[in-house]
């Protein structure tokens, strides 16, 4: 397996105000990224961008949105393109995280579409896939995420090696439940072998994040598996000590 830098993003939903982004934002600069052993991006609500971007530039903090329009432009009420977040400086978006499959009913097919408009325009989409506790108790877990991530590869086709995977069972969000090393691996090694099947040896250097209540305690086992090669961050993205040592395991 060459060796990857991991990539350590945050993913702040909704959460946040001017004044509480800015004090976050200069206690992680304060810390040490590790711009050595990892890639580090907080993904934000599209509006504060703007802020981040100017307390970050040239910092070695990416950048990152956590949706976006499947529409290049036009009459779309309340939806943000692809090049609008480009032009705020974001280098990642986040399609298909479970709350918007979950709250705002997208299909995989709409995730595809967005995977697809974010590459076209040269913004890496953070792809999440995942599968609910009572679909985990049927044995469906594989099927599941497979049958999400062939969506994106059917679409994006050779593009594929230029995503970002991003494991995140469902049942583990937010919720202090945290899969196992061994249970996170066994589903990151269906998921390597399926873009290896589409991307060849490409699929080796596609990064599969694991999500789902990771925290200063447990980051360590699980970033250490074969096939995690990051992590996807919740509610310890929040808290800068928190943040940094997650940063600090990879
Ligand atoms: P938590 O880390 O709060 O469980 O959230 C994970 C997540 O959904 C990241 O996208």
């Amino acid at each position: 397996m060459p060796s990857l830098k991991k990539l350590i993003a945050g993913n702040w939903k909704m959460n946040g105000s001017l004044e509480s982004n800015a004090a976050l934002i200069q206690s992680i600069l304060d810390g040490d990224l590790r711009a050595d052993a990892c890639e580090v991006a907080i993904c934000v609500p599209s509006v504060y961008l703007h802020q981040i971007q100017s307390l970050t530039e040239g910092k070695g903090l990416y950048l990152g949105a956590q949706d976006v329009s499947a529409h290049e432009k036009g009459a779309y009420t309340g939806e943000v393109s692809v090049s609008m977040l480009k032009e705020f400086g974001a280098s990642f978006v986040i399609v298909g995280h479970s709350e918007r499959r979950q709250f705002h009913h997208e299909s995989d097919q709409l995730v595809a579409i967005k995977a697809e408009r974010a590459l076209a325009s040269g913004l890496t989409p953070i792809v999440c896939v995942g599968e609910t506790m009572q679909e985990r108790e049927s044995g469906a877990t594989e099927v599941i995420v497979k049958r999400q991530l062939a969506a994106v590869i059917h679409l994006v086709g050779h593009c594929v090696t230029e995503i970002v995977v991003a494991y995140e069972p469902v049942w583990a969000i937010g919720t202090g439940l945290t899969a196992t090393p061994d249970q996170a691996q066994s589903v990151h090694a269906v998921l390597r072998a399926q873009l290896k099947a589409a991307a060849g040896e490409g699929g080796e250097k596609i990064r599969i994040l694991y999500g789902g209540s990771m925290n200063a305690s447990n980051a360590k086992s699980l970033l250490s598996q074969p096939d995690i090669d990051g992590g996807l961050i919740g509610g310890a993205a929040l808290k800068a000590a928190d943040f940094l040592s997650i940063i600090a395991s990879a």
